[in-house]
């Protein structure tokens, strides 16, 4: 099909905006409409009172209810962007569906694969579906456990934009994203999308496991529905400040991003966008280790873009980007505008609205999308094809 730019001068800031589209069309995929989540309500109530009855879970991504019983752990192999959203997978499976979760570059573990655990699942995310590293691991990760003990049997599970991709092929299950084909060779919607998936498994397994109260989880889901309302909220409110805020940054050569729990991996997408396609160094790190090395790099010369959502780190990272700020930097918060530390501790503010800490790095990885894309335009640079870089990595 011939996918077309329409108003937009690039691939990359066409896919930023069609994002709140793609969580729309995800969460419609999977998810019980609301109507339906009300009366889930009502019979949770009754469920109260009168016995420990499970209602079926809201959310529909057919991965057999066995691979829940037992499970023990997940291991989930990745490369790129894709490591960064499993990163935040990660969060969302230990903290909310109490599984040990661990995230491995897809590279790294072919040559150093973890020691095998029984019952576990092994998830591989790919927008492409061919990166050669994460289907090799997969690939060796069914093979180990080929003659295994039952309990030790593989369970791979794919995360995908592509169903038709060798990875659908490999795997006997997956969660197709539905972010459809991605142009811009930054991903920005394929990993939006993966979020939402990780948000979904997190949140079926919760249900399943009953690890969190009910009523929290409903509450999440409801939330949920309402993220791509606010997603346009922020694209609407930040885009042209963000387009003008990058005229400031045209003899930058470092940045500096900075995130702690939920945000760290968001950090770290921040960074890894801004180098794809404007060539500009920059460096992720949870805030908190700042002062174990970064720090030394700071001066009025290098920006901190620090992710201060309010929640259960929001205290730390503002005393963190305070040390930045001592430090003479150039203090940019990705916060919600009305927060009093807003004006007085940073010198620019990307505004996020308030939400849920648990789903903010949904909306907080937005800005730091388009801060990338406008820093990029406005250098003149390439930003749908950067140099040496390509859509889908078919070597090792
Ligand atoms: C390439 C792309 C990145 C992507 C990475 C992993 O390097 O340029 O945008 O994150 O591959 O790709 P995958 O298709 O496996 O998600």
């Amino acid at each position: 099909t011939l996918v077309e730019k329409h108003v937009f001068k690039h691939f990359m800031l066409k896919e930023i905006h069609e994002q709140p589209g793609v969580v729309r069309d995800c969460l419609q995929a999977y998810l019980d409409a609301e109507c339906e989540l009300e009366s889930e309500k009502i019979s949770e109530k009754s469920a109260e009172k009168s016995s420990e009855k499970k209602t079926p879970s809201p959310i529909h991504l057919s991965i057999p209810s066995s691979w829940y019983q037992d499970l023990e752990q997940i291991e989930i192999l990745a490369c790129g962007t894709s490591w960064h959203a499993s990163l935040v997978g990660k969060y969302l499976l230990e903290q909310l569906a109490g599984i040990p979760t661990i995230v491995q570059y897809a590279s790294e573990a072919r040559y150093a694969p973890t020691p095998l655990r029984p019952n576990t699942i092994t998830i591989g995310v790919t927008q492409s579906g061919e990166t050669a590293d994460t289907l090799a691991s997969l690939a060796m990760e069914q093979h180990r456990r080929v003659n295994a003990r039952p309990e030790y049997a593989a369970k791979l599970l794919g995360i995908t934009n592509r169903p038709e991709s060798s990875l659908a092929q490999l795997v006997p299950h997956i969660i197709d994203t539905r972010a459809g084909i991605e142009i811009g060779v930054a991903a920005t919607k394929t990993f939006m999308a993966q979020l939402i998936a990780f948000y979904l498994l997190a949140l079926d397994i919760a249900w399943h496991r009953q690890t969190l109260p009910q009523s929290r989880l409903l509450e999440i889901l409801k939330d949920l529905r309402q993220i791509p309302a606010q997603m346009e909220q922020l694209l609407q409110d930040q885009e042209k400040h963000i387009e003008e805020l990058a005229h400031d940054f045209n003899e930058t050569h470092d940045f500096i991003f900075l995130g702690r729990g939920i945000n760290f991996p968001i950090a770290l997408e921040g960074a890894l966008k801004l180098k794809e396609i404007s060539y500009i160094h920059a460096e992720g790190y949870p805030a908190g280790e700042m002062k174990h090395g970064p720090i030394a790099l700071l001066d009025e010369k290098v920006p901190v873009v620090a992710i201060a959502m309010p929640g259960s780190v929001y205290e730390k990272v503002i005393s963190n980007a305070q040390e930045a700020k001592a430090r003479d930097a150039r203090l940019i918060g990705v916060m919600p505008k009305e927060e009093p530390e807003a004006k007085e501790t940073f010198n620019d503010v990307l505004g996020v609205p308030c939400v849920d800490e648990i789903l903010s790095p949904i909306l907080t990885v937005i800005p730091l999308q388009l801060l990338a894309y406008h820093i990029a335009a406005r250098r003149g640079l390439d930003v749908d094809q950067p140099r040496n870089l390509a859509k889908s990595v078919t070597v090792e």
